[in-house]
């Protein structure tokens, strides 16, 4: 019988070792190859801040940094996140969810910690702005609940202090 060697991890069995940075820490998991990262986040790292809204790339609850950019969480096989850098609204500096809250952004919060982590990367690239408007950058993150006049204002206000940069 012919063996063949599969490069992709998902066409093997078994558990996967992955290292990778995660809010300033490197660490190490086992993760089946089908393991989306959002499921490692919260079930075997135990990093509930991270929320599932749609589960298929739709709603941005699930927005996490990698490599410093928002991607979604319940997208990203775990095992594509090796030698990556992850950070998740656990290491948010508090700032950028304080305009948030003052500007009355969250009700139920479900999208909040996402629309925090997209928020932080336009902190951190206000550049960005020179191309696209923040309602537009922001447009990958739904929110139920409040109509994202107070989602845009609390970016504003943290735009405005200098937030997380
Ligand atoms: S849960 Fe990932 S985009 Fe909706
Ligand atoms: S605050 Fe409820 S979904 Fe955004």
């Amino acid at each position: 019988m012919t063996t063949h060697n599969h490069p992709n991890p998902s066409a093997r069995q078994g558990p996967i070792e992955v290292s990778f940075t995660l809010n300033g820490r490197e660490i190490t998991v086992h993760a089946d190859p089908a393991d989306r990262l959002l499921d490692t986040l919260r079930h075997t790292l135990g990093l509930t801040g991270t929320k599932e809204g749609c589960g298929e790339g739709e709603c941005g609850s699930c927005t996490v940094s990698m490599n410093g950019k928002p991607v979604n969480a319940c997208l990203v096989p775990t095992y594509q996140t090796r030698g990556s850098v992850i950070e998740t609204i656990e290491s948010i500096d508090p700032e950028t969810l304080a305009a948030m809250l003052e500007s009355g952004a969250t009700q139920c919060g479900a999208c909040t910690p996402g629309v925090v982590l997209t928020a932080a990367w336009i902190l951190k690239n206000p550049d960005l702005l020179n191309t696209r408007t923040l309602r537009e950058l922001m447009a990958g993150n739904l929110c139920r609940c409040t109509g994202y006049d107070g989602i845009i204002e609390g970016i504003e206000r943290s735009l405005a202090r200098g937030d997380a940069r």
